[in-house]
């Protein structure tokens, strides 16, 4: 993580400006935690178009000035440049830094690689969609998208190196009708609309024998995968576990409504890295595949991060309550509170909320009173908005 370390000074005074980097105030943390660390401060910051705060704080007998982890930036670049800034405007005994800037290796080409934002807000095709989640080495995935050059795929995946690899992979082979995303597949479905999918394949899914819990299947993601299905569009589960085959089973075979095929050893046009490696051990190979029968309701995404109130912070900030509170489906803990320098009845809210599996970081801004998300809302998942509603009624 970029960090300049350098003797104790006071701070810059904003607002400001140093080499086109804007700094607009300064925070600090109201210290209910005093007694385990040094006064932390944010300090805001603006440059090259992008807001993002930065983190001062006490080390040993000097300051240490790092990037903000919850409102980071990319390209790294601009957080460098902003921490030299910093420096540069106060001009102190440097101790140490690793914010040169020079030679730092261009980012790959990731026009095929798309955020989560992009499949709220602008994803359109009249193509027809199919998604593998957890591709791994991409084989399947890449072949399946050769062979169907009309259909657009979508490519789940949390393992970062297996997407590099694909991309790549993808250039070589001049593929385009694939989008990759570095999402959790188990909520990934919340932002596609309804009936739109062909196919939904989960190959070798991790077994996760002795945490149940953390397997992709489960009653949530059956159904949202069915409302994504098209009518006749299949789920496909193949996998060397008999556990996992048995929990599938019993939980499609519970549902209203489809179709079901089983299938053992069962070749396919393609075998994956995982396929070859069990079908060396001699393990069977299980295939469950669901087809629905379903049309399902149009999708309406609720966006609503609106805070309908005014608060006196300064009154009210003693008494904000800093202990998660934890639903079914969603939580919200409130991890540390700001103030903002020289303004009156304005501070930051540091927050971690949303899904157990997914939480998001964000920061809330109070501004005279006047609550906005810091960097924009959060991604609209439904667990995020509960966890929304939810700290308008803490903050209320
Ligand atoms: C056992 S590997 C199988 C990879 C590939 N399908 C194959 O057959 O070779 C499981 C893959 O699923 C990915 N994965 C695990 N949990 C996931 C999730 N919640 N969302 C998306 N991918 C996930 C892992 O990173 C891993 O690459």
């Amino acid at each position: 993580m970029p960090h300049i370390v350098f003797n104790k000074t006071d701070l810059i005074s904003t607002p400001s400006s140093k080499d086109g980097v804007d700094f607009k105030f300064i925070a600090k943390s109201y210290n209910f935690t005093s007694y385990e660390r040094s006064t932390e401060y944010k300090i805001a910051v603006e440059n090259e178009n992008k807001e993002f705060l930065l983190t001062i704080k006490d080390k040993d007998d000097n300051q240490m000035i790092k990037s903000d982890k919850i409102t980071r930036v990319a390209p790294i670049t601009i957080v460098k440049d902003a921490l030299n800034s910093y420096v540069a405007s106060i001009n102190p005994t440097v101790v140490f830094s690793n914010t040169n800037t020079i030679n730092q290796k261009a980012e790959p080409l990731k026009e095929y690689l798309k955020d989560i934002n992009y499949f709220v807000d602008e994803f359109e095709t009249n193509k027809e969609i199919q998604i593998e989640v957890g591709f791994g080495s991409g084989r399947h995935l890449l072949h399946q998208a050769k062979n169907n050059p009309d259909v657009q795929f979508i490519g789940l995946e949390i393992h970062t190196p297996s997407i590099e690899q694909a991309l790549k992979q993808m250039k070589l082979q001049d593929i385009t009708n694939v989008l990759i995303v570095n999402y959790d597949a188990r909520l990934f479905m919340e932002f596609i609309d309804s009936n739109k999918v062909g196919k939904i394949f989960v190959h070798f899914p991790v077994p996760w024998d002795k945490k149940p819990h953390r397997r992709i299947y489960s009653n949530e993601f059956i159904n949202e995968a069915l409302r994504v299905l098209k009518l006749d569009g299949t789920l496909e589960l193949r996998t060397d576990s008999r556990k996992y085959f048995d929990y599938c089973t019993e939980l499609l075979t519970n549902l209203p409504k489809g179709k079901i095929t089983i299938d053992i050893n069962k070749d396919l046009a393609v075998s994956s890295k995982y396929e070859d490696r069990w079908k060396k051990q001699g393990k069977n190979i299980y295939d469950v595949v669901l087809q629905s029968h379903t049309i399902d309701e149009a999708l309406v995404i609720q966006k609503d991060f609106s805070f309908d109130f005014d608060i006196n912070f300064e009154e009210r900030i003693g008494k904000i309550t800093t202990k998660s509170i934890v639903e079914k489906d969603f939580f919200v803990h409130i991890e540390d509170l700001f103030t903002i320098e020289n303004e009156k009845n304005s501070g930051l809210i540091q927050l971690t909320m949303g899904n157990f599996d997914r939480p998001v970081s964000k920061y809330v801004i109070i501004r005279n009173g006047k609550f906005d998300y810091y960097q924009g809302t959060p991604i609209p998942t439904s667990s995020n908005i509960k966890a929304h509603n939810k700290l308008k009624e803490i903050l209320k």
